[in-house]
């Protein structure tokens, strides 16, 4: 599985400890920045690209770290195809993925410990879109606000 991830200042340390985490779980991981700490950066220079990324299908699931998780969801939720969610509890993790196809997981650096965040994002890699008609109908409509119907 292809995972691209990134983070502002906000998410740095934790996008630092989580990279080489999942590279050892086996995951090949694109690092989509920040790459030096810079408390002047601004989120979505790195999150756009990564959900981009996401969205074309170059990256198969991302996570995207701020200080909060706020604003990089909101910001990869613009990009048509992308499916992000802020996640602080394992419920969700797996189950955002197997009900509502999130593609993208937030986190914020300034909230998540190490080590829950070494736990959600296993739980989100683990997890897959269980296809059931209930939830391919309502991710339709959701996909319709995409294009504009
Ligand atoms: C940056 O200081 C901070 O606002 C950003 O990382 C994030 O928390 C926004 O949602």
């Amino acid at each position: 599985m292809k995972v691209g991830i990134c983070s502002d200042h906000g998410g740095f340390e934790l996008k630092q400890i989580l990279l080489p985490f999942l590279e050892q779980q086996g995951y090949s991981v694109t690092d989509y920045g920040a790459y030096v700490l810079n408390a002047a950066d601004d989120y979505p220079d790195f999150v756009i690209p990564l959900a981009k990324a996401v969205a074309d299908k170059t990256m198969d699931r991302g996570i995207a770290i701020c200080g909060s998780g706020v604003g990089a969801s909101i910001a990869a939720n613009k990009i048509t195809g992308v499916r992000a969610a802020l996640i602080n509890d394992y419920f969700s993790a797996h189950q955002g993925v197997e009900d509502d196809d999130m593609n993208l997981l937030c986190l914020g650096g300034r909230v998540t410990g190490f080590a829950s965040a070494q736990e959600l994002v296993q739980v989100f890699l683990n997890a897959a879109f269980t296809h059931a008609e209930r939830h391919e109908r309502r991710l339709k409509k959701v996909a319709q606000l995409e294009e504009n119907k």
